[in-house]
């Protein structure tokens, strides 16, 4: 079906992705404030054996070796992500400026050696100050999100020019306030709804206030979108799909392209939908210079009555390679679908694959390396299907894969390793580059791969 050799695009974005809480530690350094992820994570229960990111990969301390072994591999592209709680240790009023000290060294030392910084402005680290008030239930803080963004990005402006403003809103709302398994562990639709809301508008809010400090800015929200389709041919089964990506994918991708929310999603929430005020959809619809795609899986659904919300659930099947991650099966076709989808259905704005990546069951073997095959396999696939979508016509910039190092992966602790570089947790946070680390350096190096 291939070509031996699949070649990029001259310009092609290659890249590494990873988030503050997950990586940094050092969380009482510096002035640094508490976020929603250090308070949740250290209410027993909230995380697997109780681990929380109060150390993580310690990157606060060691970003100067990290940086070197991302030129060392030919990661020239570095997505990370700023504590807001470092800025504005209680969310607004004073800057701490030994927290713009540390992203400053950071991005200085980035662009020494050749690697460009993309900046997330939000995933998911909450100032816990904020939630005291409500957190992005309350919508006041669509504004102290405008605010923190102008801080930083006057402060950065000239350095960095591409900024994602929210990573994944499905997740924070709905993980984070309707499932409870993430910060701050609210379990209430309605609330769940508020907090989607309020960050789409602080997405679009920020757009200007980016622009604004930022000359030749570029910027965009970073969703996690996924292929999804019935368990069966059944009526049901199709209904509660049709349900799942709406409220899914479509809630939060219709209203970025002026379409507001899926008519047949907001019946269904009905009483659980949050006051939508008149200019809403227009501030969410502020054009976006790309799109940043988080793509992990496909999901299968079927209907379900023991479901309280959407009536649907996530069913499995066992013939199916899947990874470590039960839930998460390997299905690199499902990125290409989303991207000819994204084509088709929001005028083929320009993408770029903002996380993508697989955990695996990594050791150190006796010969001192981390040989993770699968992990090999999985890129090899997915860098196919990007490919695949790029000859399909989809304006498709740029992959990040998540992650650079195993880190803190919220809710499961450290027990699932993302990385394509090991993180001996066991002999000072040693990094020892995976075999997928080294077959992502021969992609990068060669803009390409051969398929076989
Ligand atoms: C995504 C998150 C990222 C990481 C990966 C595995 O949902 O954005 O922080 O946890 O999953």
């Amino acid at each position: 079906m291939y070509s031996d050799f699949l070649p990029f695009p001259g310009n092609f974005v290659w890249g590494a992705a990873a988030a503050s809480y997950q990586i940094e530690g050092a969380v009482n350094d510096d002035g640094r404030g508490a976020s929603i992820w250090d308070v949740f994570s250290h209410v027993k229960g909230n995380t697997a054996d109780g681990e929380s990111g109060d150390i993580a990969c310690n990157h606060y301390n060691h970003y100067c070796e990290d940086i070197d072994l991302m030129q060392h591999l030919g990661v020239k592209h570095y997505r990370c992500s700023i504590a807001w709680s470092r800025i504005f240790p209680t969310g607004s009023g004073e800057v701490n400026q030994k927290g713009l000290d540390f992203y400053d060294r950071l991005f200085d030392a980035c662009l020494e050696k050749g690697v460009t910084p993309w900046v997330t402005l939000f995933h998911w680290d909450l100032p816990q100050t904020l939630q005291e008030k409500g957190g992005f239930a309350n919508r006041d803080c669509v504004d102290r999100f405008c605010d923190y963004a102008d801080t930083v990005t006057a402060r950065f402006g000239s350095k960095i020019k591409n900024w994602i403003t929210i990573n994944e809103p499905w997740v924070y709302s709905i993980c984070g306030h309707l499932y409870g398994v993430h910060a701050p562990g609210i379990k209430d639709l309605p609330t769940a709804l508020s907090v989607a809301h309020n960050v789409l508008l602080a997405h679009g809010k920020s757009l200007p206030v980016i622009r604004n400090n930022v000359p030749g800015a570029r910027a965009g929200i970073a969703n996690n979108l996924a292929w999804i389709e019935s368990a069966t041919n059944s009526e049901a089964d199709i209904a509660a799909a049709r349900r799942w990506d709406m409220a899914f994918n479509r809630w939060f991708m219709d209203p970025l392209f002026g379409k507001g929310y899926p008519e047949a999603m907001v019946s269904w929430y009905g009483g659980s939908m949050p006051e939508i005020k008149a200019h809403d959809f227009d501030i969410i619809a502020e054009p976006s210079d790309f799109l940043a795609v988080n793509y992990y899986t496909r999901r299968l659904v079927a209907h379900s009555e023991e479901d309280r919300h959407i009536k649907a659930k996530q069913v499995y099947r066992p013939h199916i390679k899947r990874a470590e991650f039960e839930e998460w099966e390997v299905y690199p076709e499902g990125l290409y679908k989303v991207l000819v989808d994204i084509k088709k259905r929001y005028n083929n704005i320009p993408v770029y694959i903002s996380e993508n990546g697989t955990t695996c069951l990594d050791v150190i073997a006796a010969d001192g390396c981390v040989h993770d095959p699968e992990r090999v396999e999985f890129y090899r696939r997915h860098f196919a299907a990007a490919w695949q979508a790029i000859q399909e016509g989809c304006d498709l910039r740029g992959f990040f894969v998540w992650t650079l190092y195993d880190n803190f992966e919220w809710g499961f602790g450290y027990t699932k390793r993302f990385g394509f570089v090991y993180i001996d947790r066991e002999n000072d946070l040693k990094r020892i580059i995976k075999d997928s680390g080294h077959f992502i350096a021969s992609v990068y190096g060669n803009n390409g791969f051969s398929i076989d």
